[in-house]
């Protein structure tokens, strides 16, 4: 039997409802971090990772996945707040790339001279690295052609692809959301996506996130977890995808 496709969520109620609908046989286990469901989508094996919310409980329940389920793919999935301004809530966010919006190095002020949060870069701290070095990690080429394809035969649903923000923050100074918008081209920002890109680098495992849009602060349209679903769904359009080619 092929190697199962992970999913991840970090919220079980909001974003892994349908999913569990959906799959066969489903079982499930306690690991020591998260927690787990096997099941199979048209006989193919697939897990359900519940991460819960963050990014070191992200980076701990995948690699416990990893090591579980020696998983051939994995997606990880949910809901997040806009940073573009013609996006929406209700609108789905597939990732071209995750960049860390919790990582940065700071200007240097002396004492009294206050501190700027506008002024911050993002910077991923790697031995050797220097600043202008690359601060994102790229989606899956293959999964990102599946969420293409998924997109196409969508009619009524809006599929935008870009940059993810994310990091252990929630946003809600309209300035600072423009801010990385403008500077870093964050399409949304979320809380698990970075840790989930970075562990699944380190196993070379191919990676995408999807995640449907539930707050807007910058254009106050408010909090909507209901549209976890819709991540789901397509997430499930994508999965079918790539079942058919990989
Ligand atoms: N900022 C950060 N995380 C958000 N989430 C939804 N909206 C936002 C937002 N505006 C997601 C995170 C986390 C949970 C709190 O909801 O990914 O899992």
């Amino acid at each position: 039997m092929k190697a199962p496709i992970m999913i991840t969520a970090a919220m079980d109620e909001v974003e892994l409802d349908q999913l569990k609908k959906e799959l066969n046989d489903l079982q499930k286990k306690e690991g020591k971090i998260a927690t787990f469901y096997e099941g199979t989508l048209g006989g193919y094996p697939i897990v359900l990772c519940h991460t819960k919310v963050g990014s070191l409980l992200a980076a701990s329940a995948v690699t416990e996945g990893i090591l579980n389920y020696y998983p051939r793919a994995i997606v990880t999935q949910g809901i997040a707040g806009a940073h573009a301004s013609y996006i929406h809530v209700g609108d789905l966010v597939v990732s071209t790339e995750v960049i860390p919006i919790h990582s940065y190095q700071t200007p240097e002020k002396k004492k009294g001279e206050g501190s700027d949060s506008l002024s911050w870069k993002i910077q991923i701290f790697a031995e050797g690295q220097d600043e202008e070095e690359k601060i994102g990690i790229e989606a899956d080429e293959k999964l990102l052609a599946c969420a293409k394809t998924a997109q196409g035969k969508m009619k009524n649903q809006k599929v935008f692809l870009g940059r993810i923000g994310s990091g252990d923050v929630w946003n809600r100074e309209v300035d600072r959301i423009c801010y990385i918008q403008e500077h870093y081209q964050t399409l949304c920002e979320e809380m698990e996506g970075i840790a989930i890109f970075q562990i699944a680098q380190q196993y070379q495992i191919p990676v995408l996130d999807i995640r449907a849009i539930s707050n807007h602060e910058v254009l106050k349209e408010s909090y909507q977890r209901e549209v976890g679903k819709k991540a789901q769904q397509f997430t499930l359009e994508v999965l079918k995808e790539y079942l058919k080619i990989e």
